[in-house]
């Protein structure tokens, strides 16, 4: 069903295509601000977009991280849209599981998410309690912050998501 589905790293010229995917997707959330950082904030961010006939049709982003007193990078996945004529064909996952070959390349085997567990689950993430979220997330998220091992061997972290200045927002994390 991808067999036309290209993904490749965000470049400056796709920032309307992006910025429109996530108008299109999150109608009830400005996730722009957030979007907008992340594409600027260069090389400690992962962003790839899926392309369909020349069409900007999904984008991830994973933003390189490491938790308190630890110096191995981790990386937080987030925001992820894809357009909503076109759900349910793959491409989220085709997003998701490239984006973890990218980070496995960067020597990276952890990833943080804040998100539904009924979708990030088929990736392998399970509930995270050793590390815990930048800020303190309202009860009914706790099931949402997860986390995924990419590489078996990896130690375990313990202690609290240090994240760059794009996810220092409060709002980010509690509304
Ligand atoms: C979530 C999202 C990125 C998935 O993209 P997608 O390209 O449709 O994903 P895939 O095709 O890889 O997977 C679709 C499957 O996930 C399921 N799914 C999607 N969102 C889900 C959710 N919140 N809970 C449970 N299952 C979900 C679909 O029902 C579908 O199931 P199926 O394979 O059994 O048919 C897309 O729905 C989207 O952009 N949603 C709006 C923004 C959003 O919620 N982003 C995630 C932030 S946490």
């Amino acid at each position: 069903m991808n067999d036309n589905l290209q993904i490749r790293e965000s470049r400056p010229g796709d920032a309307t295509g992006i910025e429109q995917l996530y108008v299109d997707a999150f109608p009830d959330e400005d996730l722009l601000p957030l979007v907008r950082e992340l594409l600027d904030f260069g090389q400690s961010v992962v962003s790839l977009v899926g392309i369909r006939e020349n069409v900007i049709v999904g984008h991830v982003s994973f933003t390189f991280c490491h938790v308190e007193g630890g110096k191995d990078k981790v990386a937080l996945l987030a925001p992820l849209a894809v357009a909503p004529t076109l759900h349910k064909q793959g491409i989220g996952s085709a997003l998701v599981q490239t984006g973890f070959k990218h980070l496995g390349n960067s020597n990276i085997g952890y990833v943080f998410v804040l998100g539904d567990p009924a979708y990030y689950s088929r990736f392998g993430f399970r509930a995270e309690d050793k590390v815990v979220a930048p800020y303190p997330l309202p009860a009914e998220w706790r099931g949402a912050w997860q986390s995924i091992h990419l590489c078996e061997e990896e130690a375990p972290y313990e202690g609290k998501l240090c994240v760059p200045e794009p996810w220092r927002h409060i709002a980010l994390w509690t509304s």
